[in-house]
């Protein structure tokens, strides 16, 4: 028999997961510890996290890694965060690629070094294939700038004649937006307390339920991760209708 700990958490499971992992600074802080060091210790929750969506069935996890506003820390935590990423495209590909994940990461790469960009690409390359979970690392990300980029490609393609300006709607726009190939975000949680989208993922999250919980990112494991689950199968989603509307719709 399953132990409580491995009991499916609800009967309705977000398809697509976001997550904001705010919190490694001050989990450091608060031990006296450099920020750095809450960066590396919230790679666990990170492997915790794919493990658990890979046990829940959760088809899509999207995680924001590093926002277009982190550029502006000090220059020795971002250095730290680039060989963080560096090392764990190292370490990590060859167990996800082991378990079916696929990785893909979304943002503007162009700002990161040929390296870095390089071994994301291989990743990306390697993983292309795999079904088990579409993992998404949103790096050099803003929700403003996904929305800049869809209506300049967008105009490209108008200007290609590939596009009608005239009939653009939002069911022309989407597949101009990051994420558009994976199921819309049902579950958008926020770890760290603060109750904010900070720029994360804009367009998507229209329709997502909105989970903020206090835990710091490197204290989130399965557990936590359970209680986001059962908030998000207690919500009604309604889209617009009343409730009698949802209820009839079954
Ligand atoms: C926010 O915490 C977290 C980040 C800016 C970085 C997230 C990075 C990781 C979890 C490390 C590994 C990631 C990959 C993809 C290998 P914060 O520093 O803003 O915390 P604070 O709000 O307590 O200061």
């Amino acid at each position: 028999m399953a132990s409580a700990s491995e009991a499916p958490a609800t009967t309705r499971v977000p398809r697509h997961l976001a997550i904001v992992m705010d919190g490694n600074g001050r989990w450091a802080q608060r031990r006296l510890l450099p920020r750095t060091v809450g960066h590396r210790e919230g790679q666990k929750s990170l492997r915790a996290t794919v493990e658990f969506c890979l046990r829940r069935g959760i088809g899509s996890l999207t995680l924001f890694a590093f926002s277009s506003e982190n550029w502006k820390r000090p220059e020795g935590e971002v250095g730290a965060l680039m060989q963080l990423f560096l090392k764990a495209l190292d370490r990590e590909v060859d167990e996800l690629h082991a378990n079916g994940v696929r990785i893909s990461f979304i943002g503007d790469l162009s700002a990161f070094s040929t390296e870095l960009r390089e071994r994301m690409q291989q990743a990306m390359a390697r993983t292309a294939g795999n079904r088990a979970l579409h993992a998404n690392v949103a790096v050099n990300y803003g929700g403003r700038w996904d929305i800049a980029q869809a209506a300049r490609r967008a105009a490209e393609a108008a200007v290609a004649g590939t596009l009608d300006p005239a009939t653009i709607d939002e069911a022309s726009l989407s597949p101009f937006f990051s994420l558009h190939d994976q199921p819309p975000v049902d579950l958008f949680l926020r770890t760290g307390g603060e109750l904010r989208i900070s720029n994360f993922l804009l367009w998507q999250v229209a329709y997502a339920e909105l989970v903020f919980i206090d835990t710091l990112w490197p204290d989130v494991d399965a557990e936590v991760l359970d209680a986001a689950l059962r908030e998000f199968a207690r919500r009604e989603r309604r889209y617009g209708m009343t409730s009698e509307q949802v209820a009839a719709a079954g």
